[in-house]
């Protein structure tokens, strides 16, 4: 799931309780969203996050929804995977995935993990750190479960490619967004310094991790414009401040204007950067 970025520090008491509410509510979007918008090569996200941390036998990942990413590890070979997320429903689904069935997977928050020091050789996070609060505690805690030596792989969400259908939608959302009643609004979500290279070694940095090496790929959402509006709309917590009305007249406005982006192929082209940070911790010795 997307969230257009929060300022820097900013805080919510209710974010947890939105971010839990919403993924026990409609569980299974973001791992369907992730397998079809794959990059121009047909890798996934999951799949691009999996092979920072190959040949890691002992793996946890925060934020872990239905497991869409910690399969990926296991038919990558990782044997002990674990997941926390906030969201009982989205666990529920992850169970059901034959590939998890000795996984250790945990309602919880990143920031209070229920695991021993050192007892991972990877942790891994997709599309979730950038939701998250108090990420410098997320960040002590990454540290203190994995071994010396242990690496850290996140993905977090870049932004729209400019001229493509996901703009043109924020564009046409943006005022939609901004007037949505207050009952209905979305808190703000995360810590705007864990979508940048520099905001997230000065999170990791005091924690003992090296700083991070950065990677951007792009996400094809493309598709019909229908399909590309069904995409993003599934995307956007923000759509959930909408009412009938409001959703129905974006619609409009969005089927409309994307037809000037059609290509010879009748297709919308939609690109999303993922951010990709890697680092290591380091050795007791460093
Ligand atoms: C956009 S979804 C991404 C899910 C999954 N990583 C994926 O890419 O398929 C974000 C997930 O992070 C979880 N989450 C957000 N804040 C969290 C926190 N503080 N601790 C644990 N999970 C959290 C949400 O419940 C949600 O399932």
């Amino acid at each position: 799931m997307i969230t257009p970025p929060s300022p820097h520090g900013s805080r919510s008491e209710t974010a947890e309780t939105f971010l839990r509410d919403f993924h026990n509510a409609g569980p299974g979007r973001q791992s369907v969203n992730t397998e079809r918008a794959p990059l121009a090569d047909g890798r996934t996200g999951y799949q691009v996050l999996a092979a920072e941390v190959a040949g890691a036998r002992r793996v946890l990942d925060l934020g872990c929804a239905d497991g869409g990413l910690l399969e990926v590890l296991a038919a990558a070979g990782a044997r002990e995977l674990a997941g926390i997320d906030l969201a009982d429903q989205e666990l529920a689904l992850a169970r059901l995935r034959p590939a998890l069935a000795d996984a250790d997977l945990r309602q919880g928050r990143a920031q209070e993990l229920p695991f021993a020091d050192d007892s991972f050789d990877a942790v891994v996070s997709h599309m979730a750190l950038m939701l998250m609060h108090d990420v410098d505690r997320i960040a002590a805690e990454a540290a203190r479960v994995l071994v010396a030596g242990g690496r850290l792989a996140v993905a977090v969400g870049g932004g729209a490619v400019e001229g493509e259908a996901m703009s043109l939608f924020l564009t046409l959302a943006r005022p939609y967004f901004d007037a949505a009643s207050p009952e209905r609004s979305v808190p703000r979500l995360g810590d705007g310094r864990a979508r940048s290279r520099e905001g997230l070694d000065e999170l990791f940095g005091p924690a003992g991790f090296a700083p991070v090496s950065w990677d951007t790929v792009v996400l094809d959402m493309g598709g019909t414009p229908e399909q590309v509006w069904d995409a993003l709309t599934e995307a956007y917590y923000e759509m959930a401040a909408l009412d009938r009305d409001q959703t129905a007249r974006l619609r409009a406005e969005f089927l409309a204007a994307a037809e000037s982006l059609r290509g010879a192929d009748t297709r919308v082209p939609a690109g999303m950067r993922l951010n990709i940070a890697t680092t290591r911790l380091h050795h007791a010795t460093d």
